[in-house]
């Protein structure tokens, strides 16, 4: 046993020593990316781990795991490593274009995954992400999110083979994988976690357990609740009367960070999926990875040197893999995961949930300050820009923002909480509450895009809404995801009340199964499936064959219409400029509003011409994208 030098020189021939024998000749780019990587995983290390007495057995283990995985990884995998190297900014092309779904929902099976191929292809997609499809406890297990192993694929879906073909044969068509990597906390039938309750050696530090109530008591001080409607504060006990780190349902238990055998072993298990041909994973629940008595435990500087170590090892064994963080917080914290070296792409909950409340209140200044002052962010990174995802909608605005247009954060949640439940008088949304907590009032939204923008209740203004918050996510820049059904305006599944592993959490009601009558009717225009779908699929088409949409560059674009959200997409030669209502009256943008740009403009979306000199009128939740000629 013994601790990390602080120099990584002399700890790198301890970590190397053995693996070099054991690479082949032809792993020379293993040893050069092993060369760049090992002095930051070893700073990394001994930030983490330096006071550890086994920190550099640790950091050895881990290096070993890194070269074992190169040596298994496939030839079609490293050049695929090669073809990405070449092309780094690969993800942020104007062709992108995300999907989601959960396999048994929607195809059934992998198999049935397979068969939805032609499907993407007509869509678009280049990337497609599966939720959790790994073995999970029967029953609830949080729409898979309770991981009993990271190897074994849920046996009702198919096997590991059959993901790892499905890889291939979406690389082939154009589509990335992307899995979760849900590595905050695995299911209570995990093997990891059998252990450590029966106290097998080496196990029992996996987890965190406490023998009585006195630390979980500190910790919930200062710790806020997430599932309060499966079990208070983030302890659940076990039957032997000791209290274990549940922050989500009962049946998750947080993982153990602050002990580097953890570290090693989700290490195996990441570079497993992507040995399997998962090209880019999502890196679940980000946000609680490490914990400090005293603290919220969100977000901790050790969160982020976790994140940056497994990218280290990323770097060492499976190159192209990129991460995608779901971190769900205060707007300041979601960018701070997001750079090359922690999670080069990440979901925009804020954009996101702007949108909404936007179209809640027709006003779109807080979605336009977010555009003007949240939305910029480093070279080599790109924001996943979505209208709905299979979790419930946060209202995730930071007060400090509100409060400049004299909103007040908790009342405005409140505001919106009511209007998309239906409380509100006018509205025509079918939300439902997810985890309304009677001590702190806070609650987040449920439902389908459709359902949430009016079209269950028959508002002739629901299609418009949801094409318009589509039209928002599909041109700000970065990769937009759609919620697979959305095309074709699924509508909230009220099925879930009945079945008792569902029951509890309203989030079912926006995870149906894939609408066939829907899809079978998305030719049909005089179906709203129809019209939505004709709607959606053109801004796809649009997007695909405009340079400009590429990466992340926005300039807003002010006009004094409180309703209007503005920006402009520049490119080397043309700018687009994007223009929505999020309002239910007309606006008129008189001329001047435009002299900045050059006045005549193609729609993309109608193929007309448009003249800007004579002003612009916007019709209720209608937009615009031109493209113009870059200055006056
Ligand atoms: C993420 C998932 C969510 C899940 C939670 C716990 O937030 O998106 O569905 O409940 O993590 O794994």
């Amino acid at each position: 046993m013994t601790r990390l030098n602080l120099d990584s020189a002399a700890d790198r021939e301890f970590a190397l020593g053995a693996e070099r024998r054991a690479l082949g000749h032809d792993d020379g780019a293993f040893l050069t990316r092993f060369d760049k990587s090992f002095p930051v995983l070893h700073d990394l290390f001994v930030q983490l781990y330096g006071e550890r007495p086994d920190g550099r057995e640790a950091l050895a283990g881990v290096v070993a795991s890194a070269a074992a995985s190169w040596r298994t990884r496939s030839i079609e995998l490293k050049a695929h490593d090669r073809r990405r190297e070449a092309d780094p900014d690969w993800f942020q092309s104007e062709r992108m274009l995300g999907g989601v779904c959960y396999v048994d929902r929607f195809a059934g099976t992998l198999a049935g995954v397979r068969e939805q191929i032609p499907y993407f292809r007509e869509l678009g997609l280049t990337y497609l992400h599966l939720m959790p499809l790994f073995e999970s406890p029967e029953g609830n297990s949080d729409g898979g999110y309770a991981v009993s192993s990271y190897r074994r694929v849920n046996p009702a879906l198919g096997t590991m083979a059959e993901l790892a073909e499905l890889a291939a044969e979406l690389r082939l068509a154009g589509i990335s994988l992307v899995v979760d990597f849900i590595f905050n906390h695995t299911s209570d039938e995990h093997e990891w976690a059998r252990k450590a309750v029966a106290g097998e050696p080496g196990f029992e530090e996996y987890y965190l357990i406490f023998p009585d109530r006195q630390l979980p008591d500190r910790y919930e001080q200062t710790v806020r609740e997430i599932f309060p409607d499966d079990h208070p504060g983030s302890f659940v006990q076990l039957p032997d009367g000791r209290w274990i780190w549940a922050t989500f349902y009962h049946f998750q238990w947080d993982l153990n960070y602050a002990n580097p055998a953890v570290f090693r072993a989700m290490a195996e298990e990441m570079l497993f999926l992507a040995n399997q041909g998962v090209e880019i994973l999502r890196m679940d629940a980000v946000a609680f990875i490490w914990k400090r008595l005293g603290t919220s435990c969100e977000s901790l500087p050790e969160a982020h040197l976790l994140l940056r170590a497994f990218n280290a090892v990323l770097h060492m064994g499976a190159p192209s893999v990129l991460f995608k963080s779901e971190a769900i917080v205060h707007p300041d914290e979601v960018v701070s995961y997001i750079s090359p070296q922690e999670c080069q792409i990440s979901y925009n909950p804020l954009q996101m949930a702007l949108t909404w409340e936007a179209l809640a209140t027709g006003d779109g200044r807080l979605l336009q300050q977010a555009l003007d002052r949240r939305h910029a962010l480093p070279p080599g990174t790109a924001w996943v820009n979505y209208v709905r995802s299979h979790d419930d909608i946060g209202w995730t605005f930071a007060d400090e923002d509100a409060a400049e247009f004299a909103i007040d954060g908790y009342l405005h949640r409140r505001y919106l909480n009511d209007f998309y439940v239906g409380r509100v008088e006018g509205t025509s949304s079918r939300g439902v509450a997810f985890q309304e907590n009677p001590k702190t009032g806070d609650a987040r939204i449920a439902g389908t895009t459709a359902s949430l923008a009016g079209i269950e209740a028959g508002d002739s203004s629901g299609e418009d809404r949801v094409v318009l918050a589509h039209a928002i996510a599909l041109s700000t820049g970065g990769i937009p995801l759609l919620y697979l059904g959305d095309e074709v305006a699924q509508l909230n599944d009220y099925t879930y009340r009945d079945d008792p592993a569902r029951a509890g959490d309203s989030r079912w009601v926006h995870r149906p199964l894939r609408p066939d009558a829907a899809y079978a009717a998305r030719r049909d225009d005089s179906t709203t499936a129809g019209r939505v779908h004709r709607r959606l699929t053109a801004l796809i088409s649009a997007r695909r064959r405009c340079p400009e949409f590429a990466g992340n560059a926005l300039i807003p674009f002010h006009t004094s219409h409180p309703g209007i959200v503005g920006y402009q997409r520049p490119g080397a030669s043309h700018t687009v400029l994007v223009l929505g209502n999020v309002g239910d009256h007309p606006i008129h943008i008189d001329a001047v509003t435009f002299s900045g740009l050059a006045p005549d403009a193609h729609d993309l979306l109608t193929d007309q011409r448009v003249q800007l000199d004579g002003g612009l009128t916007l019709e209720p939740y209608g937009f615009v994208w031109l493209r113009t000629r870059a200055g006056a």
